[in-house]
Order: structure tokens, then sequence, then C-alpha cells
């Protein structure tokens, strides 16, 4: 296993889409191991989607359990995943491994019903709020070659951070 590096802003490959994965292999497995060592290594980080890493396949990770006090499901491993139905609207604060310098405020879904397989190709579904739901909806974005910059509330809605946490 290997903490792999993590593409920043404004690296183009970031707005690369993603492909479906179709083979559900050691090769898979393995890279989901280095993108959960990869996670790891940032304290505080919720999630990361496999393209951020220079792997342009439909893979994330979202592991909200961290945060104190709200539902969570625990560390999500999701693969080809897809958003069924969503439902409400909430604007919040978010931060990206690939956009170090900045945090900004996006409207996401507050509830949404998701499918996705996990590393043997198991259809799986969820039913996700609040933050968590907001983690999985940034992640897919990267899926898609989409960063939280791209989805500000307005341009005031973008704020330098002295640090990462
Ligand atoms: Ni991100």
């Amino acid at each position: 296993m290997a903490v792999l590096p993590v593409l920043v802003y404004p690296d183009e490959r970031l707005k690369q889409v993603s492909a479906q994965v179709t083979e559900f292999n050691d090769d898979l497995r393995r890279l989901i191991a280095d993108m959960e060592v990869t996670l790891r290594s940032f304290p505080g980080c919720v999630g990361l989607a496999a393209p951020q890493l220079n792997h342009f396949q439909r893979i994330v990770i979202v592991d909200v359990s961290a945060r104190p006090d709200i539902p969570h499901h625990g560390c999500l491993i999701l693969i080809n995943p897809e958003v069924v139905e969503k439902d409400g609207e909430a604007v919040g604060r978010e931060g990206c491994l690939s956009v170090p310098d900045f945090t900004g405020n996006v409207a996401r879904a507050e509830r949404i019903h998701l499918r996705a397989q996990d590393s043997r190709g198991h259809v799986q579904s969820f039913d996700c709020e609040g933050f968590e739901a907001r983690a999985i909806q940034h992640e897919l974005d990267h899926l898609d070659g989409l960063l939280f910059l791209d989805r500000l509330v307005s341009r005031r809605d973008l704020f330098r951070r002295k640090n990462y946490k």
C-alpha cells in the first residue's frame, strides 16, 4: 500500500471525466487500499476520488465518521456510484485536497439515495443525509471533472485559508 500524490488545481487532469469500473479484480482492490491510506494520511479529510490520484476510474471513498453527532455509514467505498434520488437543498462550506488554499460555499441536496458497487462488484444502495450526503456529492463531482470551485453559490463565497484542516 502506498500514499499516492494528489493532483492540485489548476491541473487540467482534474477536468477529466472518469471511466466506469468494469473489472473487479486485485488491481482495483490495490488501488482502493492505496486510496484509503492516502485519505488517512490527511487528518480531518473526509473523502477522496480516484481521479484526484491520477486514476481516472469511478471510485470514491467517503468517511465522515470522525465528525461528532452526525448520521453516517462508516467508511464508504463507492464504485460506479450514482445518485438516483435527491431531496432538499442546503448551502455549506466545502474544502478539497485538490484545492488546498481555499474553501467555498456550495449548494447540495440534503438527502440522497445512492446506488454503487462494492469492491467485488455487488450493487448496494444507501440513504444519506446532511454532511455525509454533501461529502458524497462533492466526491462524485470529481468523477465528472468538476471541483467545488465550479459550483460556488457566488464569487463572494470563496475563502482563502491558511492551513489544511
Ligand atoms: Ni475534493
